[in-house]
């Protein structure tokens, strides 16, 4: 097969080698971003198919939600950048702007922070799940668990063709997520589940959730609230990556919304997405000390260790993760206001990053930090165990998760997933009967 451009005429012209067969691909054109090649007639027209393992080069939808320039390290959610998000915004005005595609006015806004914080608390059925759960369940287990068995709470929120339905399936998913994370991390740890309030903003009452006893007073530290609410902005979306291609793909059957972002959730967990976190600060703590830090990038370097530098990386981001910036300026802020003055992990990730920026090997591989690299440092400072680190990250991402969902049920052109495959597999045989092999 053979391929060239005319951009006049907007397609590209394949060519079968050997044959007299060619076709014209139209090309899509993005509003920014490359052109993308239609390669729907492409098996109709010419009987063969396109090969991509881990869709690097494919399309698979069209989104009008996130933009990435992974070449430049930049961010946009609906058109706006996520450095102005992240300093001016909400994670609820973020939520609005990205399921609704635009920031709200101040109505629209008190209208969906309340319908919202309506929805926080769970069915008390929900209460008896948790019991079913070893004590030391991984809290991201709990998680998938949890929010699938919501399809069997809200019988009334199935019909997914329905724009309200999906509009209250949105406000229950959003808002009942932080709850259901704190009760997974105090079922852990053994204390009484604590109710949410709706007088309190999104990011306080999940810290309130999460950190308050029934026994005394708890007042949220107000920077430590901004800070995870941060948190939630950057990581609210971020176009088709793993878990939202999953989301995505499970939705593309009818599945209902719950169902969809507890296959989302799993998809999350691995450490090569949602788990690196938790994979960055098990790295700082097994290299210890500064003086370790040549030795483990010889590691690293070292195909054959199987060792990555957690935290560094990204399928797309070929410059700095712009998240990551924003990151570490708020990492500093928490541990200055926590009165941390020296925290080794800190200075341990910082000289990393010093070191591996200078280095051929990540400099030649554009290999920058990501949203993960310092994430970790800040939420142990705030006292989430590592095991809670993905499950902050589900929390939310399930806006993103939501919004993505919905863009592809109200696009008329939306099928169902179904890649295909190179079979390398052993042709047609006979069935051999049990005696003779
Ligand atoms: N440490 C060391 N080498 C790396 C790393 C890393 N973290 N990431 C990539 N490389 C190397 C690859 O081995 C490859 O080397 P080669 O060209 O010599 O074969 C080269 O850099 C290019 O990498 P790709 O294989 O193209 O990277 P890919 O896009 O498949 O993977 C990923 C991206 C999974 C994020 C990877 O960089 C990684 O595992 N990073 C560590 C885990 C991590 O931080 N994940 C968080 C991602 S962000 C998020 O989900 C929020």
């Amino acid at each position: 097969m053979s391929g060239s451009t005319t951009n006049a005429g907007g397609s590209v012209t394949v060519t079968l080698d050997g044959t007299n067969k060619s076709m014209k691909l139209p090309l899509l054109p993005g509003t920014i971003g490359p052109e993308v090649a239609d390669i729907r007639k492409l098996y109709s027209e010419l009987g063969i198919f396109t090969y991509d393992p881990g869709y690097g080069g494919t399309a698979a939808c069209e989104s009008k939600i996130t933009y990435i320039d992974g070449d430049v390290g930049v961010l946009l959610h609906r058109g706006y950048p996520i450095e102005q998000l992240a300093e001016h915004s909400t994670f609820l005005e973020v939520a609005h702007l990205l399921l609704n595609g635009e920031l709200p006015t101040p109505a629209e806004k008190h209208d969906f922070e309340q319908g919202v914080m309506r929805h926080t608390m769970l069915h008390e059925q929900l209460r008896s799940f948790y019991n079913g759960f070893r004590r030391d369940a991984h809290p991201m287990a709990i998680m998938c668990g949890v929010v699938g068995a919501l399809s069997a709470f809200y019988h009334d929120s199935l019909d997914i063709n329905d724009p309200e339905v999906r509009r209250i399936s949105a406000f229950r998913l959003i808002a009942k997520m932080p709850t259901i994370a704190a009760w997974a991390y105090k079922y852990a740890i053994g204390q009484p589940f604590i109710y949410p309030r709706n007088d309190l903003g999104y990011a306080e009452n999940f810290l309130y959730m999460m950190n308050a006893v029934p026994a005394e007073e708890y007042h949220v530290n107000p920077v430590l609230a901004r800070a995870m609410d941060l948190i939630l902005i950057l990581h609210a979306d971020h176009e088709q990556n793993a878990s939202t291609s999953t989301v995505r793909l499970a939705g593309s059957t009818g599945a209902n919304p719950f169902a969809c972002i507890a296959a989302g959730i799993a998809s999350l967990w691995g450490p090569a997405h949602g788990g690196a976190n938790e994979a960055v600060l098990k790295m700082l703590r097994e290299i210890g000390h500064v003086d370790n830090i040549p030795g483990f990038l010889e590691k690293v370097k070292d195909k054959n260790s199987g060792v990555l530098l957690m935290g560094f990386g990204h399928r797309v981001y070929k410059n700095y993760d712009p998240r990551a910036k924003i990151m570490q300026h708020t990492c500093h802020a928490v541990l200055k206001e926590l009165g941390i003055k020296d925290d080794p992990l800190l200075d341990l990730a910082a000289e990393l990053e010093r070191i591996a920026l200078h280095d051929e090997y990540f400099i030649s591989r554009k290999l920058y930090p990501n949203v993960d690299f310092y994430s970790g440092i800040i939420l142990k400072a705030m006292g989430f165990p590592t095991s809670m680190f993905t499950v902050l990250f589900a929390v939310a991402r399930t806006v993103g998760w939501f919004s993505q969902w919905k863009e592809m049920i109200e696009d008329p052109s939306q099928r169902i997933g179904r890649p295909r495959q190179v079979y390398t597999g052993p042709t047609q045989r006979d069935y051999v009967a049990l005696d003779q092999r």
